[in-house]
């Protein structure tokens, strides 16, 4: 793993929506589900189970459940649905949210692309409810929810990073 400073993953992540043909390592995957089972939850209630998926064909029907923003997932070397027990936890959203993140970061460091896909609120082409079409695509009851997944793979080309120069310092305010 490259040592950075944490200012310098944040700038390097990247939402990576084009993958090569390569696989991600064993290694890699291990990490970045680490992380995602290491971010914080509301009352330590750990709602969040990690569900890996490596199957083309499974990759391909993930990758039609929404309208846009999701075809990539069939070139996705693996993907990672966030799948939270609502009945456990009432910020299964926030901890899926997190989890995600945390990912993401990790993903970034070991030089992983990655990307969020929303699946929580979206629809598909034919209107419907996106987090029900995963839930038949994966088989599980519906109190399990589907906030996002992840798409991983090896990156195809590079992408810029962030600048310090992209921070919105308009944003910040001070409460006088
Ligand atoms: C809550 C959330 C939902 C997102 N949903 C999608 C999505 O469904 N499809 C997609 O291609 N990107 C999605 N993204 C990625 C954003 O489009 C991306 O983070 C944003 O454009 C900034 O680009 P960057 O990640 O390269 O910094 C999502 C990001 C977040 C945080």
């Amino acid at each position: 793993m490259i040592t950075m400073e944490f200012i310098d993953l944040l700038l390097k992540r990247r939402s990576v929506r084009e993958f090569a043909d390569d696989n991600i390592t064993k290694f890699q995957l291990n990490k970045i589900l680490e992380a995602g089972l290491l971010a914080p939850t509301s009352r330590n209630l750990k709602p969040c189970n990690l569900l890996v998926v490596s199957n083309k064909d499974t990759l391909k029907q993930l990758a039609d459940v929404k309208k846009s923003g999701s075809k990539f997932l069939a070139d996705a070397d693996k993907a990672v649905i966030v799948v939270a027990d609502s009945l456990k936890s009432d910020t299964w959203i926030e901890d899926s949210s997190i989890s995600l993140a945390y990912m993401q970061l990790m993903a970034t460091s070991l030089d992983v692309g990655s990307c969020w896909v929303q699946i929580h609120l979206r629809k598909s082409k034919n209107d419907e409810d996106c987090e029900k079409l995963v839930r038949d695509i994966i088989k599980i009851d519906d109190f399990y929810r589907i906030v996002g997944i992840l798409a991983l793979g090896i990156p195809k080309k590079d992408i810029e990073p962030h600048t310090i120069d992209d921070i919105d310092k308009d944003k910040i305010h001070f409460l006088v």
